[in-house]
Formats: structure tokens, C-alpha cells, sequence
């Protein structure tokens, strides 16, 4: 495949007219790729029999790295202003402008194909979830990338990944760009950038998502459009709320309870660590099924706020 031009087709999809344009892509060499991705972090995949909400598994020492920048620059920052950082009471409400890339086999919606007023419902999903701290997502653009290699292929297949980010990103590092395809023979439903990556990486900077998992999709339990809801709460700077397990600092917030590990299903009740109180098993950050996941808490939300103002604003 290296070396050879792939046409994608790009639906592009502006009031009710249908724009087709044929583009050309030039696929990288995987060199120039890699030297391009150093210091992308050490973020691996993980592989386990059921659904796993999300690809992101972040080892201690890449959180502690990702922490430390983060301490540092508010450091900084506030030594610049003699004021701390700002802090969600002292802001007014962010809105952050969303672009949707649907990678689609084919026109069918069983291809990937996601209609608007499907995308209308998990815009409206995303902006329940993030009521809670404060933050809303404005829905700006669609576009439709009609290309059966990139919708199989682009979860797990780094350049194309890549290429397909590098032609069609939108925006600066405030900009949610999300991408739609088919998560094949895969665990996971999901990836996104940590606000810490968008420097050395900001053609990969958004979110990538199963586009079954939009609201009404066919991933039963995972179909409510909470993968989104999740995803984007890493692309603002939360960890998962099992990050690091029992043990301090765990995902940095000081009001989620320590996890040893990700939630499955809906349980009643579960209590994996000593201490620190039961699991939180609704939070948008744990892996628990659709229904089951409702809130983020007040720290997390001032997480985000600072991790957004410091790295996206
Ligand atoms: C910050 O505070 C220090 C010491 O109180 C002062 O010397 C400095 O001028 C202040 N900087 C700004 C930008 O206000
Ligand atoms: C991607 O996933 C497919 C299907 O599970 C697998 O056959 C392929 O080897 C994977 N490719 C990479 C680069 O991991």
C-alpha cells in the first residue's frame, strides 16, 4: 500500500446539496510516519475478551510525565499572572466547536454511513453529559469520506490513521474533531488525544469512535452514545477513573475514589480498593455499560478546566 495513491471519495455534505469531490492521498512511508510520531507517549492497546470501552491505557510513568508538563506549565503560568490557573467558577462556559469526519464503506447506514439526525442525537448525548461542568459542544460541520480500506482498517492501522487526520483535521487545539469508522474484530470502541499530546502531535489530536456506538447504533450496552461522552473527557485531560489502581496519585483527582480496575456491565455495588469509599461506577470515565454511566464529579470537571485552558485555550 505504501507508496501507491488511494482515491477516498468526500462526501461533503453542506445544507441539503451533495458535493462530491474525488482527492487524492499520499500515503506516507511508515519512516517519515514514525520520526513524526516520536514522543507520541507511551499509550498501548490492551486486549481482553469483552467490550472495552476505550483503547487508551496509560502506563504510571507516562501519567507521571503527562502530570508533571501539566504541573509545570501551570506553574508557570501563574507565576506570569501572579493568579492561579483558571478555575471553572471564574470562567465563563466553554463552548468548544465539534467537526465530524464519517469514514463510511458505502451510503447504507449498516456501512457507516451516519445520518445527521443521528449526529444531532449524540451532539444533544455529549451535551448533557458535560452540563454538569460546564462545558457544551457546538455541532459545526460533517463531512462524509466514502473509503471501504480506511472504515475496515483506520482503527488499528497507524498511517492510515494519520494520513486520513493530516488531509481532513479541522481547527486549532481547541477544535473537537471526531472520526466514525468500524472498530473491526476489536475490543475496544474508541481512542482520543490527552491535551498534554497536542503539541508534538496535532494532526492526530481528537477522538476516533465506532460509529456504532452512536445513539441508536447496533453495539447493544455501549449504544446510548456515552463512548463519546467518555472519549472526549480524555481528550480534555481525564484519566480513567481505575488509572494507576489502589495506589496514589491514581487519575489525579482528589474527589474520584480509588479503582483497581474498570467496571463492567451495571453492578450494584462494587468496592475494588481498601479505603477511599465504593467504586464510582456511574462516572463517564469507568467502562460500565451505557446506561450506567450519568456523572463526572466537581474535581474532575476543574481538571478539565484547567487542562483545557492551559493546553487548548
Ligand atoms: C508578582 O508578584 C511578585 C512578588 O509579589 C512581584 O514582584 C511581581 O512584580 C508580580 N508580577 C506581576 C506580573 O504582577
Ligand atoms: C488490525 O485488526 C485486524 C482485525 O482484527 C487484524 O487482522 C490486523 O492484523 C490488525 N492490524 C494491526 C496493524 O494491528
Amino acid at each position: 500500500m505504501h507508496g501507491e495513491q488511494i482515491p477516498l471519495l468526500s462526501f461533503l455534505v453542506p445544507l441539503n446539496a451533495i458535493a462530491l469531490a474525488i482527492f487524492p492521498i499520499r500515503w506516507l512511508s511508515r519512516g517519515v510516519f514514525q520520526s513524526r510520531l516520536s514522543g507520541w507517549g507511551s499509550a498501548t492497546k490492551v486486549s481482553i475478551s469483552i467490550w472495552h470501552r476505550c483503547g487508551i491505557s496509560v502506563s504510571p510513568e507516562h501519567a507521571v510525565e503527562m502530570e508533571e508538563g501539566f504541573q509545570m506549565l501551570k506553574k508557570e503560568r501563574s507565576s506570569l499572572t501572579n493568579a492561579s490557573v483558571l478555575t471553572q467558577t471564574q470562567t465563563k462556559p466553554i463552548v468548544i466547536d465539534v467537526y465530524w469526519h464519517i469514514v463510511a464503506a458505502d451510503i447504507k447506514q449498516s456501512k457507516g454511513w451516519v445520518p445527521e439526525g443521528q449526529l444531532t442525537l449524540q451532539m444533544q448525548e455529549l451535551n448533557r453529559g458535560y452540563s454538569q461542568v460546564g462545558v457544551s459542544f457546538r455541532h459545526i460541520h460533517t463531512e462524509y469520506i466514502i473509503n471501504t480500506v480506511a472504515f475496515h482498517k483506520m482503527w488499528n492501522d497507524s498511517d492510515i490513521e494519520y494520513n486520513l487526520k493530516a488531509w481532513r483535521r479541522k481547527g486549532g487545539p481547541a477544535a473537537l474533531n471526531v472520526y466514525t469508522m468500524l472498530f473491526e474484530s476489536s475490543k475496544w470502541l474508541g481512542f482520543a488525544t490527552f491535551p498534554q499530546q497536542y503539541t508534538k502531535n496535532p494532526v492526530l489530536d481528537g477522538v476516533i469512535l465506532d460509529f456504532r456506538t452512536l445513539p441508536g447504533g447496533k453495539l447493544k450496552r455501549y449504544n446510548l452514545g456515552r463512548t463519546l461522552t467518555h472519549e472526549v473527557g480524555h481528550w480534555l485531560g481525564l484519566f480513567h477513573t481505575f488509572q494507576g489502581g489502589c495506589s496514589e496519585p491514581g487519575d489525579y483527582v482528589s474527589d474520584t475514589p480509588p479503582q483497581r480496575s474498570a467496571t463492567y456491565g451495571c453492578p450494584v455495588y462494587s468496592d475494588t480498593c481498601d479505603g477511599g469509599g465504593p467504586d464510582m461506577i456511574h462516572n463517564f470515565m469507568d467502562y460500565s455499560d451505557d446506561i450506567c454511566l450519568t456523572m463526572f464529579t466537581p474535581g474532575q470537571g476543574e481538571r478539565m478546566f484547567q487542562l483545557m485552558s492551559l493546553y487548548r485555550m
